[in-house]
């Protein structure tokens, strides 16, 4: 199946037809992009998601978004075009390590990022995204401990940013950002001196961005650690003519469009994630036409999970 215009056409009136809405993540194909009746981060989705006024809500995402979603609008039918699209972070630590981590920190608050299970979440007090993490986990006693899953870099991000020093941080990471490293970011920061650079804090190479700006071998001020929402905003501000983008690089259509006049330039082009890039125009085609793959999750986990994603959908921008 090509994305064509005919087939464009036809995906807005299974749409319609079902009553449904279209939402797609960022990191989606350009033609998935293009069709979709919104088009964002996870927190925004999360947010169009809860409120959307459609009975259906076709998530062109990964498996953890589709879920999220469900868990806001149990009374929504939720389809994934293939629930085969998972996520390495979200499978980086079950419901069972969890138990375990909490109970030998038996008073501390558990925040974990929306890239998780359904089952995950029923354990966690309050979700976060990577564009809210730093006021969730700002949010929170200073004196309350904080276990704070599953990524690494974000964590360490967060931890950076907020001082505080009574947070413990799960060893997790996504195989794509982890891929990003310091090395190619620091050659590719160094022949381009002009050059904004918008890093995604699940990157590896986030921290060396920061230590290249400390050694002033990259302005501080050039430096942008972004959700992939938050680089939509700095695209429109930015100063620069070129940008080197540290993320899925999903990210190159949604930045071009926003931004015309930037040279974008991906820091690794090899950076695309082999799970977002499941929901296929043939996907989608037939997901609005047999109604599957219906995202189910267990009411009591949903219950469970959704006090801790309302929180999180309540909290920063
Ligand atoms: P955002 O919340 O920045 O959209 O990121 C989601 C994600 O999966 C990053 O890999
Ligand atoms: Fe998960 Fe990484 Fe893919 Fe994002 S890019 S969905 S964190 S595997």
């Amino acid at each position: 199946v090509a994305a064509t215009p005919e087939w464009a056409q036809e995906v807005k009136r299974l749409a319609r037809e079902r009553n449904a809405t279209i939402l797609a993540h960022n990191y989606q194909l350009p033609e998935i992009q293009d069709v979709a009746d919104h088009v964002g981060d996870s927190l925004a989705l999360s947010r169009i998601a809860a409120e959307a006024p459609e009975d259906t809500i076709v998530f062109c995402g990964v498996h953890f978004m589709a879920e999220t979603a469900k868990i806001l609008s149990p009374e929504k039918t939720v389809l994934i075009p293939d629930q085969r699209a998972g996520c390495s972070l979200a499978d980086s630590i079950t419901a069972d390590e969890l138990r375990a981590w909490k109970a030998e920190h038996p008073n501390a608050v558990v925040v974990s990022y929306v890239n998780t299970t359904a089952e995950v979440k029923a354990l966690t007090d309050i979700c976060c995204t990577s564009s809210n993490a730093v006021d969730v986990v700002a949010s929170i006693d200073p004196d309350r401990e904080v276990l704070f899953l599953p990524d690494q870099f974000l964590g360490a991000h967060v931890k950076r940013v907020t001082g505080r020093e009574n947070m413990q941080i799960w060893a997790g990471e996504c195989h794509v950002h982890a891929g990003i490293n310091g090395d190619e970011l620091t050659e590719q920061a160094r022949s381009h001196p002009d050059a904004e650079l918008f890093v995604h804090p699940e990157c590896g190479c986030a921290t060396s961005a920061l230590y290249l700006a400390g050694e002033g071998a990259f302005p501080a001020d050039r430096v942008h650690i972004l959700s992939t929402g938050g680089m939509i905003d700095a695209a429109k501000a930015a100063k620069s003519t070129q940008v080197l983008v540290a993320t899925e690089v999903g990210m190159l259509h949604q930045l071009r469009k926003a931004a015309p006049g930037i040279d974008f330039q991906a820091v690794n082009d090899r950076a695309s994630c082999k799970y977002m890039k499941m929901i296929t125009p043939a996907a989608l085609l037939r997901c609005l036409v047999d109604g599957a793959d219906e995202v189910h999750v267990d009411p009591e986990t949903a219950a469970l999970g959704r006090n801790s994603v309302q929180r999180m959908i309540a909290i920063g921008n």
